[in-house]
């Protein structure tokens, strides 16, 4: 179908064989055909997350698991880890749940680092944290293995990960890092439709789950495991979003793990290329850029390159692309280019030379 490709930062570009498997013929959630395509997927989902608890499906967006993880596992006090638009929110969320919650505020555009986390962690006030691995509104990718190193030396902290832009295209090894929670929206690097969130727990979380008096039902981690444990979802998942899922999963294996996050890498870096080349400087600390999107400085304060971020945007439109302009208070000082999901070498090449034509019109 003719429409606008999407290079915005989530939703992603939703491939026909996807849609396809979206459009699948309808099934009971309690009955056989159910229990056999989630257990099918079952396998991959937790070799794609390198564990071996159970990979729970949820169907809401990213955020009802980001609220109900903190509902589930905050009975003292949560550090939210704070960088930009998303991880800010989280403080908000988790207030706007009852608990208590303070901010480890860093400048936009720098990454969550190891050394302020333990200093923060250390007055012992903390039972959970909430941190982005890759904050999507700014482009930055922050250290997850060294923040979740930090959990060896505060084992009864949960840490809550988000990894809404980063899963699938980026080695997330669970067990190995030891985290509690670790969950992602599928409209991002799984290149899904929105609606669905895939996470799981490490078994001190559902031990703590399990105390908590007011976690409510929808999502409450106790009830995804039981469900989970024999194939099924708390309540009527969204079945559509299921079968794409398993039709995605085998593309992953397919193309293997280690070549789909090579690929990730090395597009976000032609991205980052293609805007040196036009003389304009990235927003995210250097080094901490995230390879899922690139978030390009616009702005004489930067000492780069300053365009008419609208215009950009309409001209590479008009030429069948959609870029994004920047997200809450960096928009316009920043614009956004999104490689993820099914993107390859040849897709990002057609959407640089609609933008070299942009700029030349700029
Ligand atoms: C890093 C991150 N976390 C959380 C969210 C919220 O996801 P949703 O709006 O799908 O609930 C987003 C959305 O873009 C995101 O990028």
């Amino acid at each position: 179908m003719d429409h606008v490709k999407l290079h915005i930062p989530g939703p992603v570009e939703v491939s026909d064989k996807t849609f396809r498997a979206f459009c699948s013929p309808m099934i009971g959630h309690r009955g056989q055909g159910f229990k056999d395509l989630y257990a099918k997927i079952q396998p991959q989902l937790q070799a794609l997350l390198y564990t071996k608890q159970l990979v729970y499906l949820s169907t809401s967006s990213a955020w009802g698991v980001m609220e109900g993880a903190v509902r589930n596992l905050v009975a003292k006090k949560v550090l939210c880890c704070m960088c930009g638009a998303f991880s800010d929110k989280w403080l908000d969320v988790s207030q706007r749940c009852g608990k208590q919650a303070e901010g480890l505020k860093v400048e936009w555009g720098s990454p969550i680092l190891a050394e302020a986390v333990d200093k923060k962690l250390a007055s012992g006030q903390f039972d959970a944290l909430t941190f982005i691995h890759n904050e999507t509104s700014t482009g930055v990718m922050s250290p997850l293995s060294q923040i979740a190193a930090l959990k060896e030396k505060y084992p009864d902290v949960m840490f809550i990960v988000d990894a809404v832009s980063s899963m699938s295209a980026v080695k997330l090894p669970f067990d190995a890092l030891r985290i509690d929670v670790l969950l992602a929206g599928t409209q991002k690097a799984f290149a899904l439709p929105p609606g669905l969130t895939v996470f799981t727990c490490s078994p001190a979380a559902l031990a703590k789950a399990a105390k908590s008096v007011d976690r409510g039902y929808y999502f409450d981690l106790v009830e995804f495991e039981k469900n989970a444990q024999q194939n099924m979802t708390p309540s009527t998942p969204s079945i559509a979003h299921i079968y794409a899922l398993a039709s995605k999963l085998d593309e992953f294996f397919a193309e293997g793990l280690d070549a789909r996050f090579a690929r990730h890498e090395k597009l976000a870096k032609m991205t980052r290329d293609w805007a040196g080349r036009h003389g304009f400087t990235l927003f995210p600390t250097a080094g901490y850029e995230s390879v899922t999107l690139t978030c390009i400085n616009n702005g004489a304060r930067s000492g780069g390159r300053v365009v008419d971020v609208p215009k950009l945007q309409k001209l590479v439109k008009d030429a069948g692309f959609l870029i994004d302009a920047g997200y809450g208070k960096i928009k316009g000082t920043t614009f956004r280019i999104s490689n993820m999901g099914d993107e390859t070498e040849a897709t990002m090449n057609q959407l640089y030379h609609a933008l070299d034509a942009a700029m030349k019109k700029l």
